[in-house]
């Protein structure tokens, strides 16, 4: 019996496993059940009570030896599974239960972006805490203009306020940069609003601007024909009504024929037949003025759009509230647009 223990003691200080089932395996076969330990246990009683002593401690130092080995292996296993070695099956399929999807603004806001790159537009970005200057004097709105009033505005002190629109970013621009500027600024924007199904207090626009030696308002309406036509379809038309904005003149404001009822007229048009979904014009000569830009050598125009407007007619959403919940039951809808 002293010669089979010692055999074992051998055998498993010699142990090597390739797997973890291997390592299993000799737990089986010395520990468990009806492994070694058991059958020599139970033929102890057979062994001369001179040679208990001895037997005795030699079956215990079996079990711990055993018992060493098999934390020594297992830790060994789990070692190279954190350093992603080989014992990562990597053959496996990646399960996707998790995956996220992107929020309809983001794709809707990626999808501007790219197609005015398309053109040779820049992204130009500003600070969403904005002063007075950037947001409104340089804009030309006039001191008394309502768009001032508290009631539109979050003023944070006499000087600055949330921004109320991305134009702001265009005059940060002009001012630092020569022409020619192609370039859009998307961004959040913040205004004094109950939210309601149509209103909420933070928006997201993307103002475009561009500006060199004889641009024309033919330019202009050819810009937004392609983007209108980009983002809705080859069969989309626009139209041009004439608007007011304290930084363009002429000013417009741009409708696309529906999406839904391709101008025939329905609900979502009001029997239109149009959609409204911008404002535009030729940027003012005193906005290029104020910006440090000769008015008589370049002309350019500019326009704004609202992110959650184009996000909500392309996907026939109703109610604003949704892009703010971010109830996943929403989100997911998205998954496949990406
Ligand atoms: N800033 C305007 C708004 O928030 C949108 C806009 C209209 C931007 C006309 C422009 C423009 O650049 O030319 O309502």
């Amino acid at each position: 019996m002293k010669e089979r223990i010692e055999q074992l003691l051998e055998e498993v200080s010699a142990y090597k496993a390739s797997k973890l089932d291997e390592v299993e395996q000799l737990r089986i076969k010395i520990l468990g059940k009806k492994g070694e330990l058991k059958e020599l246990f139970s033929s102890f009683k057979t062994v001369a009570s001179d040679q208990k002593k001895e037997v005795g401690l030699l079956l215990n130092k079996l079990r711990n030896k055993t018992e060493e080995k098999i934390v020594e292996l297992t830790s060994s296993f789990a070692q190279k599974e954190d350093d992603g070695d080989s014992f990562l099956d990597l053959s496996l399929p990646i399960s996707d239960d998790n995956l996220g999807s992107r929020h309809p603004l983001s794709i809707v806001k990626n999808e501007i972006i790219d197609i005015f790159s398309r053109i040779g537009y820049s992204i130009s970005e500003g600070p969403e805490i904005e002063d007075d200057w950037h947001n409104f004097s340089a804009l030309n709105f006039p001191k008394e203009h309502p768009a001032r009033d508290m009631q539109d505005t979050f003023f944070i002190d006499k000087e600055n306020a949330l921004r109320t629109h991305t134009s702001s970013v265009q005059v940060r621009v002009m001012e630092n940069s020569t022409p020619p500027i192609r370039t859009i600024s998307p961004g959040r924007v913040f205004r004094n609003e109950s939210i309601s199904a149509r209103a909420h207090c933070i928006f997201h626009q993307v103002e475009g601007l561009y500006i060199d030696k004889n641009v024309s308002f033919a330019d202009l309406k050819q810009t937004l024909l392609y983007f209108a036509k980009e983002m809705f379809g080859d069969k989309t038309e626009i139209r041009l009504r004439p608007s007011y904005f304290p930084f363009t003149e002429p000013s417009a404001e741009v409708d696309v024929s529906c999406i839904i009822c391709s101008g025939k007229g329905c609900n979502v048009c009001k029997h239109t037949g149009f959609l409204e979904i911008l404002g535009c014009g030729m940027v003012d000569p005193n906005v290029l003025e104020n910006c440090g830009i000769d008015s008589k050598v370049y002309t350019g125009f500019a326009f704004g759009m609202g992110v959650e407007r184009i996000a909500m007619l392309k996907y026939q959403i109703n109610d604003l509230r949704m892009f703010f919940e971010n109830d996943v039951r929403f989100l997911n809808q998205f998954k496949s647009t990406i």
